[in-house]
């Protein structure tokens, strides 16, 4: 049996995010008309003999409780929200609730960023697993040299696949191959986490006795129990023949800030052509609007047959969108009024809105 586990963080992260994390967790955000961690949820159903999804998080429980039991309804495979009291580092979130996902007695952990937007290739990377036979592998991706210093950077052996290096956010280049921010792991990783505590502290012991000046340097660093995957794992376990990289030559973004909303909106968009078809909105019936392009349509939502939609255009709950309208690379949130002949191109409408008759909303790009 396998077991999932996302981390989707808490309100004091994903503030290059904002406004639009202000009235809703990151993680629900909608991409493609689906909340943002639905797509890795939707990807793990792939995964074979798969018990359990946790999301591993410091939002208010209620931020997810709705969601997360309409998901269970959906789905077969239990999903559950796990609340940390504070934020542990994305290492020390998975190892506080090591006893909730060691209770199904998993032969492998499935780790996901949530802000990450992907083809989620796991099936594929779960075989390349178990013929490394380490205690890790890592999703990487190459990227041009000059994006590389926002991500993870890290040199793999070409022929076993290695990870022989890892440096997180280098200043100067090392690798155009980063870390996707997604990940199996056998039970083993919460040793190798334990091992950081012990080293830890062991270290804090010799500073005691050493000098003054390095119990000072010792009190600034982070609070002894928050520990990341990145670099307090990744990078000291690199080199040692524990852990592994699998490469996909599939899309993949990072989402931090709005305007990825929009790329990422397009990419999940043009994969439900393949994957599930029947979210796509058809154009063209006699009493529907002209759809061009990969466009989502929220059922409640109310649109003119005489409005022209898409490319990349995704439309929520309860929005109206009146005659003449045109929508162009787009996200519509819930409660949105479009009024007649009006244009909106490459931009969100945060909920609730009304854009007037005429008017036109146009970012260049
Ligand atoms: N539960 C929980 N608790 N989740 C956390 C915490 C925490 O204390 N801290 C971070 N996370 C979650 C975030 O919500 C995100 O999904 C993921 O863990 C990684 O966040 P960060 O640790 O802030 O790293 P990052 O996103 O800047 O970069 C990481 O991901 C990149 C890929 O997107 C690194 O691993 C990079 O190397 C990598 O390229
Ligand atoms: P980068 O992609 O990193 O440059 O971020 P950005 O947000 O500056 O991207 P860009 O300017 O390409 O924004 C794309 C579209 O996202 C814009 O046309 C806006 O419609 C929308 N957008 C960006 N930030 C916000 C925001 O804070 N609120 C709303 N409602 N829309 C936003």
């Amino acid at each position: 049996r396998e077991c999932a586990v996302i981390l989707v963080g808490g309100p004091t992260k994903g503030t290059r995010f904002r406004p639009l994390s202000l009235n809703v967790p990151k993680p629900l955000f909608p991409l493609a008309g689906q909340p943002m961690v639905h797509h890795p949820i939707s990807a793990c159903r792939r995964i074979p003999n798969l018990a359990q999804i946790y999301l591993i998080g410091f939002y208010e429980e209620r931020e997810f409780a709705l969601y997360v039991s309409a998901l269970s309804n959906e789905l077969r495979v239990p999903v559950r929200y796990l609340r940390e009291d504070k934020p542990h580092g994305s290492a020390g979130g998975l190892y506080s609730f090591r006893d909730y996902i060691m209770e199904d007695n998993p032969s492998h952990i499935v780790l996901l960023n949530c802000d990450v937007c992907c083809s989620f290739p796991l099936p594929e990377m779960l075989d390349a697993h178990k013929r490394y036979g380490g205690m890790g592998t890592v999703l990487v991706i190459k990227v041009s040299a000059e994006s590389a210093s926002q991500f993870g950077e890290l040199v793999a052996d070409p022929v076993t696949n290695e990870l022989l290096h890892y440096t997180e956010k280098p200043e100067t280049f090392v690798s155009d191959l980063i870390n996707c921010g997604v990940y199996i792991f056998t039970p083993d990783i919460f040793n190798a986490i334990e091992d950081v505590f012990t080293e830890r502290k062991d270290r804090a012991n010799i500073r005691r006795v050493t000098s003054f000046e390095a119990l000072q340097s010792a009190t600034k660093a982070l609070p002894a129990d928050y520990v990341r995957l990145d670099q307090d794992i990744l990078s000291p376990l690199a080199g040692k023949k524990v852990l592994y990289t699998y490469e996909t030559l599939d899309f993949w973004e990072q989402i931090k800030t709005p305007g990825m909303s929009l790329k990422c909106s397009a990419l999940y968009l043009s994969q439900f052509r393949h994957t599930s078809p029947q979210l796509l909105a058809a154009g063209d019936g006699a009493r529907r609007a002209t759809i061009t392009g990969d466009v989502y349509i929220h059922p409640s939502a109310k649109v003119h047959p005489s409005a022209k939609i898409g490319p990349n255009v995704s439309i929520s709950a309860n929005a109206r969108i009146g005659a003449g309208v045109r929508l162009i690379s787009c996200i519509i949130l819930d409660d949105v009024e479009i009024k007649e002949n009006a244009v909106v191109i490459h931009s969100i409408v945060g909920w609730k809105s009304s854009i007037g008759k005429w008017s036109r909303v146009q970012i260049p790009l």
